[in-house]
C-alpha cells in the first residue's frame, strides 16, 4: 500500500455472479467515502434491502442510498444511456440524491441500440452453443472497445457525436446482415437512445482517473464494487461461457485507473452454495429436489432477467481458484440461512471427469471435461438463522461448517449474511 492515507478495498464475487455483492457493498458503505464500479454494465443486477424495501441496481454503484457517499461509474464499465436513465429515475424515486452523488467516467464506453441487437443476433446464430447472455449488449460493446471503434460517454458532448454514432451504426448494420438478423425497429430504439442521452447529460461526468486519484490523495476511502463473478472472468472463467470483462481484483486497477499499490484489502463474497445463470459448466449442479429446494428457499431467480438460476452445492475447487486469482484477504459468506433444514450439507472438494479421473484444480479443458463434483458431507442445521445478530448464537453444526471452510480455503470468514436485509448481517470477531 502507498503512503497516502486513502486506500481502495475491493469487494467482488467469487462464483458465477449473484453472490450478494449489492447487499454487502451497501452494508459496508458507511466505512467508505466512495463506492466505485470498475467493470461490467447493466448485465449486473445488485439487490439491496433496507427498511422493508428492495432495490435493484444495474450500473449505479451500491453506495447510492447513503447520503454522503460518492458513487462512481468507472472507465471500465459499459453504460447504456437508456437503461441508466431508467435506473436513475427509479433510484431517485426511492429517495437517493443521484444528481449530487453519482459521477460517470467520460471514458466509460457506451452501449448503443445496435450493440443490444448484435447481442441477440450473435446468440441466435450460436443456437445450442449460446452463452445465455443477458442480452444487454455487453459483449458487442466490449468488442468495439477493444477493436478501438467504440463510443465513450465523453463523446456525447462532442459536436460530431452524431457522425461518430452513424459510422458505428453502419458497421453494425452490415454485421446484422451477416447474422441474417433483420427483424428490428431501429428508429424507435434510436429515439429513446437520443432522448436518454439528452437527459443524462445533466448528470456529472468526470475524468475519472484524475477524480479517483485526487480523492485518494485527500485520504478518501474507496470501496471498489465488482460485478459478475470470478468464474465469469473473460480470461479465467469457463471460457467462452463468460462475460466480456475482467471480474477479478486486477480488473479494478484498469477499470478505475488506480495503481495496485493503493489496494488495502480484497473481500471475496461467496454463497454457502452455488448458482449460475446461463450456459456453461457447473460441476456441483443439482438436478434433484435439493436443487429445487435451494432455488425456492434462496429465491434464485435473476435480479435482471428473472431467469431461474441453476443451483448446486458449494464448489471449493472453484472457490479456491477465485481466492488465488484475486488475492482475497477475507471472505464474506452469504445465504447460509437458505441451508437451514438440509440434513446433510455437501461441499464439492474435487472433480471427476468422464473417465473417472480426479482433479482438484481447474484445467484448461474445464468446459469440455464434463466434470462432476466429488463431495464431502457435513451435518446440517435445522435452526432458522435469519434473526441471529451475533455469532455466539450460531448453532454448533453451523459453527463447525464455518471453521471447516476457513481451514480448507485458508482465509477467514469475516462476515456472515443471514438474510437479504442490511440488518441480517453478522460481523465476526
Ligand atoms: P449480486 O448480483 O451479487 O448483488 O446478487 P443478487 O442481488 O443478484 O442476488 C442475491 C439475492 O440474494 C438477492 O435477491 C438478495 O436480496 C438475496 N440475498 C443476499 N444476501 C442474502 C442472504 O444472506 N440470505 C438470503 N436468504 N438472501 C440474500
Ligand atoms: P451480477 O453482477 C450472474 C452471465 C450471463 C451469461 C454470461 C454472459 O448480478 O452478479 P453477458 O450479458 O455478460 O454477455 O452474459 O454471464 N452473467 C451473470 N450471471 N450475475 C451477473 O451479474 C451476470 N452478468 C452476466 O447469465 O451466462
Ligand atoms: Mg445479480
Amino acid at each position: 500500500m502507498s503512503n497516502t492515507t486513502g486506500y481502495v478495498d475491493v469487494v467482488l464475487g467469487l462464483q458465477w455472479g449473484d453472490e450478494g455483492k449489492g447487499k454487502i457493498a451497501d452494508f459496508l458503505t458507511p466505512k467508505y467515502d466512495v463506492v466505485a464500479r470498475f467493470q461490467g454494465g447493466p448485465n449486473a443486477g445488485h439487490s439491496l434491502e433496507m427498511n422493508g424495501k428492495k432495490h435493484v441496481l444495474n450500473t449505479i454503484p451500491s453506495g447510492i442510498f447513503h447520503e454522503n457517499c460518492i458513487n462512481l461509474i468507472g472507465n471500465g464499465v459499459v453504460m447504456d444511456p437508456v437503461r441508466l436513465m431508467e435506473e436513475i429515475r427509479r433510484t431517485e424515486a426511492a429517495g437517493a440524491n443521484v444528481k449530487k452523488n453519482l459521477y460517470i467516467s467520460r471514458k466509460a464506453n457506451i452501449i448503443l441500440p445496435t450493440h443490444k441487437l448484435l447481442d441477440a443476433a450473435s446468440e441466435q446464430k450460436k443456437g445450442d452453443q449460446k452463452i445465455g447472455s443477458t442480452l444487454r449488449g455487453i459483449g458487442p460493446t466490449y468488442r468495439d472497445k477493444y477493436g478501438r471503434s467504440g463510443l465513450r460517454a465523453g463523446d456525447m458532448f462532442s459536436d460530431n457525436f452524431k457522425q461518430k454514432y452513424e459510422a458505428c451504426i453502419e458497421r453494425h448494420k452490415a454485421l446484422m446482415t451477416h447474422y441474417d438478423f433483420t427483424d428490428f425497429d431501429l428508429e424507435s430504439l434510436e429515439n429513446e437512445f437520443f432522448n436518454a442521452i439528452d437527459e443524462l447529460k445533466s448528470y456529472q461526468f468526470v475524468d475519472s482517473e484524475y477524480f479517483v486519484n485526487d480523492l485518494l490523495k485527500q485520504g478518501k476511502k474507496i470501496l471498489a464494487e465488482g460485478a459478475q463473478g470470478s468464474m465469469l472472468d473473460i480470461d479465467f472463467g469457463s471460457y467462452p461461457f463468460v462475460t466480456s470483462s475482467n471480474t477479478i481484483s486486477g480488473g479494478m486497477t484498469v477499470g478505475l485507473g488506480v495503481a495496485p499499490k493503493h489496494i488495502r484489502s480484497v473481500k471475496g463474497i461467496f454463497k454457502a452454495y452455488c448458482t449460475r445463470v446461463g450456459s456453461g459448466p457447473f460441476p456441483s449442479e443439482l438436478f434433484d429436489n435439493n436443487g429445487e429446494d435451494l432455488r425456492q428457499k434462496g429465491f434464485e431467480f435473476g435480479a435482471t432477467t428473472g431467469r431461474p438460476r441453476r443451483c448446486g452445492w458449494l464448489d471449493l475447487v472453484a472457490l479456491k481458484y477465485a481466492v488465488m486469482l484475486s488475492g482475497v484477504d477475507e471472505l464474506i459468506m452469504m445465504k447460509s440461512d437458505v441451508l437451514s433444514g438440509f440434513d446433510k450439507v455437501c461441499v464439492g472438494t474435487g472433480y471427476k471427469n468422464h473417465q473417472g479421473e480426479e482433479v482438484d484444480t481447474i484445467p484448461f479443458d474445464f468446459v469440455d471435461a464434463g466434470f462432476t463434483s466429488r463431495y464431502t458431507e457435513h451435518e446440517g442445521w435445522s435452526e432458522d438463522l435469519t434473526a441471529i445478530r451475533s455469532e455466539d448464537e450460531f448453532p454448533e453444526t453451523f459453527k463447525n461448517y464455518i471453521h471447516w471452510l476457513e481451514q480448507e480455503v485458508g482465509v477467514p470468514i469475516k462476515v456472515v449474511s443471514l438474510g437479504p436485509d442490511r440488518a441480517q448481517t453478522v460481523v465476526r470477531g
